[in-house]
C-alpha cells in the first residue's frame, strides 16, 4: 500500500478528521473558538499520554543519569529578569498600515493577509511599517491587586523551573555529573502569528531535558544527546526521510545558546522545527547565581577545581510531536473505488490498542466478547464495538488509528481462537484471549 503524498489539503482533511474521531477540537467551540487554542478530546488525551509517557520513559525511567521534575508554571518574577527573558525573548513584529495585522517581521512568508488569506503580506502588497521588538512573555497578576508591583509571567519554558531546582535536585538525588532533570509541562508565549492547527499555539507543552555536564565536555555531550534525540524519533516510529538537522547560524541562536540544533520534520507546510538541542553553557547557573548569590558551582573528589555546570538541553513540543505522529500516520488508499483513510500510529502510542467486535450480535458471540473485553482491558486500552457491519467497523478502526481487531466469530465458540487483524498488512491470526494479551504487550512496550 503506498503512502500517500502530503499535499496542501492534508491538514484540512487532518483537522477535520481529528474533530471527527475525538483528538482535537476547537477550544471554546460553542462560544466561536479561541484562536490559536485548542482541546484534546478522548483520542487526543490518550494519545498524549502515551506519548508523554514514552519520552518520560526514555529520558527517566531507563535511565539512571536522569530524574524526573514537575516545578510550578508561575514563578518568582525575577527569575525571568535573570534568564534574560524579559529584556531579550522578542520577536520582530510589523504592522500593516492598510490591514491593521500584525505579523512577525522574520515570517512574512509564511504569514497569511486577512484580508486575503491565500495570500502573504508580501504577495498582497500590505503596507508594513519598521520592525519592532514584541516580548512573548504573558503577564498576569499574583493576589488581588493588580500593580505594577506584583506582575508575574507565565513561564515561557520549562527550563528555568529545572535551573532553580538544580540544587535540590542535585543535592537530595545525590547524582553526581554528568547527570540530568527532566520536565514535561506547560509553556506559554504570546506568539505573533501562531497557527498551522496545534504547530504554533499560544499555550503548549513541552518535554525537555537539562543535562549538567563539566565544561570542557561540552561538544562530545552536545553529539551524544544529539545522536539520543534523533533515535527517539527512530524509536517512536517516525518516517526519518522526513527529519532532518538544522544547525543554527549566528544571526538564529538563542540569546543562552553557543550551539544549536533543530530536528525538522517535513509538515504539509513545509520544514519546521520540531525539536531543539542546544548548548546553554554555564550562561543560566551562572546568572542565577549572580542573582541569588546561592552557590552553583559543583566539586567532588574527580575534579581538581570547583566549576559551574554547562548544560545540554534538549527541548520538544509535546503537542507538536503529537501532530508529527498524526501528520506521518495519515494516509488514503484506493479500496474497490472508494477512498480509505487510515491512521497508522503507532501501537505504542495509539489511544486504543485494540477494538473487540463480535462478528454478530446474536449465537453467544456478543456474551463471549464482553468475557474477552474485561479479561484484555485490565492489561490494554481497548474498545468494544458491536454495532454495524463488521467491515464498516473495521474502516472505523482504521480511521480512528487502532493497529489491531479482534473478532469473535463461529469458530471461537468452539476453540477459543479470535482473529487478530492487523491494521497495516490486513493479515489476520487466530490466538486465544491469554495469547491476545502477551501478543498486545509485545506490540505496545517493544
Ligand atoms: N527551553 C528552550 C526552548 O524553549 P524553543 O526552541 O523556543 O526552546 C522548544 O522551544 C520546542 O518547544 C520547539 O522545538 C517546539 O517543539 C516547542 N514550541 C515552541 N514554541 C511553540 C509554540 N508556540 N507552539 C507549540 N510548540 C512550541
Amino acid at each position: 500500500m503506498a503512502k500517500q503524498k502530503n499535499t496542501n489539503d492534508t491538514m484540512e482533511k487532518l483537522v477535520s478528521l481529528c474533530k471527527r474521531r475525538g483528538y482535537v477540537f476547537p477550544s471554546s467551540e460553542i462560544y466561536g473558538g479561541l484562536i490559536s487554542c485548542w482541546d484534546y478530546g478522548p483520542m487526543g488525551a490518550e494519545l498524549k499520554r502515551n506519548l508523554k509517557n514514552f519520552w518520560w520513559n526514555e529520558m527517566t525511567n531507563r535511565r539512571d543519569d536522569i530524574e524526573g521534575l514537575d516545578a510550578a508554571i508561575l514563578m518568582h518574577p525575577q527569575v525571568w529578569h535573570t534568564s534574560g527573558h524579559v529584556e531579550l525573548f522578542n520577536d520582530p513584529m510589523v504592522d500593516c498600515k492598510k490591514c491593521k495585522a500584525r505579523f512577525r517581521a522574520d515570517k512574512l512568508e509564511e504569514s497569511r493577509c486577512p484580508e486575503k488569506p491565500s495570500k502573504s503580506p508580501i504577495e498582497h502588497g500590505c503596507d508594513l511599517t519598521e520592525a519592532k521588538n514584541f516580548n512573548l512573555m504573558f503577564k498576569t497578576h499574583m493576589g488581588p491587586i493588580e500593580s505594577d508591583d506584583n506582575v508575574i509571567y507565565m513561564r515561557p519554558e520549562t527550563a528555568q523551573g529545572i535551573y532553580v531546582n538544580f540544587l535540590n535536585v542535585k543535592n537530595s538525588s545525590r547524582q553526581k555529573i554528568p547527570f540530568g532533570i527532566a520536565q514535561i509541562g506547560k509553556a506559554f508565549r504570546n506568539e505573533i502569528t501562531p497557527g498551522n492547527f496545534i504547530f504554533r499555539t499560544r499555550e503548549f507543552e513541552q518535554m525537555e531535558m537539562q543535562f549538567f555536564i563539566h565544561p570542557t565536555e561540552d561538544d562530545q555531550w552536545f553529539e551524544y544527546w544529539r545522536e539520543q534525540r534523533w533515535e527517539f524519533y527512530k524509536k517512536l516510529g517516525i518516517n526519518m526521510e522526513k527529519l532532518r538537522w538544522h544547525e543554527h547560524g549566528e544571526g538564529e541562536l538563542a540569546h543562552y545558546a553557543k550551539a544549536a540544533y533543530d530536528i525538522e520534520y517535513e509538515y504539509p507546510f513545509g520544514w519546521q522545527e520540531l525539536e531543539g538541542v542546544h548548548n546553554r553553557t554555564d550562561f543560566d547557573l551562572s546568572r542565577h547565581m549572580e542573582a541569588t548569590r546561592k552557590n552553583m558551582e559543583y566539586k567532588d573528589e574527580r575534579y581538581e577545581e570547583k566549576f559551574v555546570p554547562y548544560i545540554i538541553e534538549t527541548s520538544a513540543g509535546c503537542d507538536r510531536t503529537l501532530l508529527t505522529l498524526l501528520v506521518d500516520a495519515y494516509d488514503e488508499v484506493e479500496i474497490k473505488g472508494e477512498t480509505r483513510v487510515f491512521l497508522r500510529l503507532s501501537p505504542k502510542v495509539a489511544p486504543i490498542k485494540a477494538a473487540i467486535l463480535p462478528l454478530v450480535k446474536k449465537d453467544g458471540m456478543p456474551e463471549y466478547a464482553e468475557k474477552v473485553l474485561a479479561e484484555v482491558k485490565k492489561h490494554h486500552k481497548v474498545f468494544y464495538d458491536v454495532s454495524g457491519a463488521v467491515g464498516r467497523r473495521y474502516a472505523r478502526m482504521d480511521e480512528a488509528g487502532c493497529p489491531f481487531c479482534i473478532t469473535i466469530d463461529g469458530q471461537t465458540l468452539e476453540d477459543d481462537t479470535m482473529t487478530v487483524r492487523d491494521r497495516d498488512t490486513m493479515e489476520q491470526k487466530r490466538m486465544k484471549t491469554a495469547e491476545i494479551i502477551d501478543f498486545l504487550d509485545v506490540q505496545v512496550n517493544g
